[in-house]
């Protein structure tokens, strides 16, 4: 199928240089890196690792991972770039793993790109250790609600951030820096309930702030945060309030 990431592969090369574009440096790295230091992780997957920039960071902080994605030029990128690094040719929604082989499962910014998000989020489960984590890193529903942004006024300043459709699933194509690509908005609710429907406890949950960046930046993504991030465990057993504890 596609979404647009075969063409968009030089340019997201390009845009994600060394250190990730903004978002990822100022806001969404500070916040993830300190997440997967504050235990002991052995065995990570990154699922959708585009380039491989955040298992690279995993590999500096002692963490063995797996990347996987299903775009082939990124693919090439992340082993070219970590020739010793683990990366496979491979869908969130059919995961080339046995189950319950990580002890933690990193979803960074893909469940955006990813159509049956609903599948991907079963497998990220299924191949999780039990007592493992998933991390998920996602833009905010509000925003993709209306992917192309802020409504400005006639002098190029900042009115305000519309929401539209926002109780609706659908796909719009967005653009920029040479990158098009197809995203899907779904309401927060609908990640929320899957995730509820797994074997799944919510640990963890922000709305990351700017850690640095130039400042009418952070400013401006004050009045609109893009991102959110969350934690979950994997249950040891059956849920204490299920059926099957009883
Ligand atoms: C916005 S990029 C994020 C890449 C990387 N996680 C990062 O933060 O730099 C989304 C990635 O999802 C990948 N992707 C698209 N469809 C996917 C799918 N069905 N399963 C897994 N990854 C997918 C794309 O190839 C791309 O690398």
């Amino acid at each position: 199928m596609n979404n647009g990431w075969d063409d968009s592969a030089d340019p997201w090369i390009a845009k994600m240089g060394e250190r990730g574009d903004w978002g990822r440096e100022h806001v969404l790295d500070p916040m993830m890196l300190a997440r997967v230091t504050a235990r002991r992780f052995d065995h990570a997957l990154d699922v959708g690792c585009g380039e491989g920039r955040f298992c690279r960071l995993l590999k500096e902080n002692h963490i063995g991972v797996v990347g996987v994605d299903p775009t082939e030029k990124l693919v090439a990128r992340a082993r070219n770039r970590d020739p010793g690094g683990d990366y496979r040719l491979a869908r969130a929604e059919a995961l080339p793993f046995p189950s319950a082989t990580f002890d933690l499962v990193i979803s960074y910014l893909t469940l955006i790109d990813i159509a049956d998000f609903r599948t991907a989020l079963k497998e990220m489960v299924r191949v999780l250790q039990p007592e493992g984590t998933l991390l998920i890193a996602n833009l905010n529903s509000f925003i993709t609600s209306c992917p192309h942004g802020w409504i400005k006024d006639g002098h190029g300043r900042y009115l305000h951030y519309p929401v539209d459709r926002y109780l609706e699933e659908f796909s719009e194509w967005v653009e920029w820096s040479g990158i098009r690509i197809e995203n899907w908005h779904r309401p927060l609710a609908s990640y929320i309930q899957e995730l509820l429907a797994q074997d799944l406890t919510l640990t963890f949950f922000d709305e990351p702030q700017p850690q640095s960046g130039d400042p009418a930046r952070q400013a401006r993504y004050r009045r609109a945060p893009w991102f959110m991030i969350m934690e979950w465990k994997r249950n040891i057993g059956p849920r204490l309030d299920s059926p099957m504890a009883n």
